[in-house]
């Protein structure tokens, strides 16, 4: 048989600790693709090289995976029954697919009607109990902190090491496509563990020889209506069509800070309007599928290189965190269906405009 990506535990086995590959509990995420935007790229000011580092591609359609492979692997060496975490439906519908592939009880706790039905959809084929607190993420985000900090659970939120541990590996990635890091890393901000761990696998890679040319420039994404860190204090009512990153509290608020000022880089927002433009971009020019809160990053780059950010000849990606069959309600939301005609071939000639 040809030799297959293995999942980012083996693939990147030094920087996990090499675990023992039996201990290992893997869908085979990571090895996500790489895209080219040439047409998007073209309607910038100046010429860039832009790049989607699509993340639509992983086992439960998100970049989650990347952390949950090592938190439930490690979670289930140390004699872990059950798992628990609070979500906006990513985490849960990884947590959802890894605990059972470990042969663990999975709890998720998620905000009330605010969890896209893809989501849902996941954590319940894969037989997770699911709750609906009747209030916001962060609250969710509190209670199982405090469950698992008390009770015999293990916690497999971001706010698990593991988690950000595992997600360090999509900057490995990124460097070995391009065979350097780009210039600028634009991704979505939520909880704002993926900006710390992607800051966190750059620097590790270049710790341990495998980056040479300079790290880049992180630039975090909020939406406008969930944005803390830009604001600089808690939102009590985050709200936003990208339900994904609907947070007020970040638990790795200031991770993302360190991130973006050691970087060079920074946090920033842009309006729901300017997310669904992008999120309509990436689907109608370039055929690339992503969730709403995913379209941020490129919504946060097309808002910089408008206002004259880039010089000419930067390379630069974006991180698409999540597959947009996650939400496939965002698309009924904003544009009109099928045609129908009646059962006959000369009604479907006249629509191609053959009649
Ligand atoms: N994009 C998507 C699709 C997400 O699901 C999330 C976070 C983010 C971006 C933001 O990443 O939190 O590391 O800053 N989703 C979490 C969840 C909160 O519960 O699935 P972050």
């Amino acid at each position: 048989m040809k030799t297959t990506w293995r999942g980012i535990m083996a693939e990147y086995a030094p920087f996990f600790g090499s675990p023992d590959p039996d201990s290992i509990v893997t869908l085979q995420e990571g090895g996500t693709p790489l895209i080219p935007l040439e047409r998007i790229a073209r309607e910038f000011p100046v010429p860039v090289s832009l790049h989607a580092k699509f993340e639509g591609a992983n086992p439960t359609g998100s970049f989650k995976d990347r952390g949950m492979t090592l938190a439930v692997s490690r979670a289930a060496a140390r004699g872990a029954r059950a798992l628990i975490c609070a979500s906006t439906g990513n985490t849960s519908a990884s947590a959802a697919a890894y605990g059972v592939r470990a042969g663990l009880r999975v709890f998720v706790v998620i905000p009330d009607g605010k969890i896209s039905r893809g989501k849902l959809a996941q954590a319940i084929v894969h037989r997770a109990t699911v709750i609906q607190v009747e209030g916001l993420f962060d609250q969710a985000l509190s209670i199982v902190r405090e469950v698992a900090s008390t009770h015999p659970i293990a916690l497999v939120n971001s706010v698990n090491p593991d988690r950000l541990e595992g997600q360090r590996s999509v900057a490995f990635e990124i460097v070995d496509q391009m065979g350097s890091a780009p210039d600028y890393h634009f991704l979505p901000v939520g909880n704002a563990g993926n900006i710390t761990a992607s800051w966190a696998g750059y620097r590790a890679y270049r710790e341990a020889g495998r980056l040479s040319s300079a790290l880049p420039r992180l630039m975090g994404v909020q939406a406008e209506g969930a944005a803390p860190i830009v604001l600089g204090h808690v939102v009590e009512k985050p709200e936003t069509v990208a339900s994904a990153i609907r947070i007020g509290n970040p638990a790795s608020w200031q991770g993302a800070l360190d991130a973006a000022r050691d970087s060079g880089g920074t946090i920033f927002s842009v309006t729901d309007e300017e997310i669904l433009e992008a999120y309509n971009l990436l689907a109608s020019r370039e055929g690339v599928f992503c969730e709403p809160a995913s379209a941020a990053s490129l919504a946060g780059c097309l808002k910089k290189a408008r206002a004259g950010a880039f010089s000419g000849g930067e390379s630069i990606v974006l991180t698409l965190t999540g597959h947009g069959l996650k939400d496939p309600d965002a698309v009924f939301r904003t544009q009109t269906s099928e045609i129908r005609v009646p059962a006959r071939k000369e009604e479907v000639l006249a629509v191609l405009g053959f009649s």
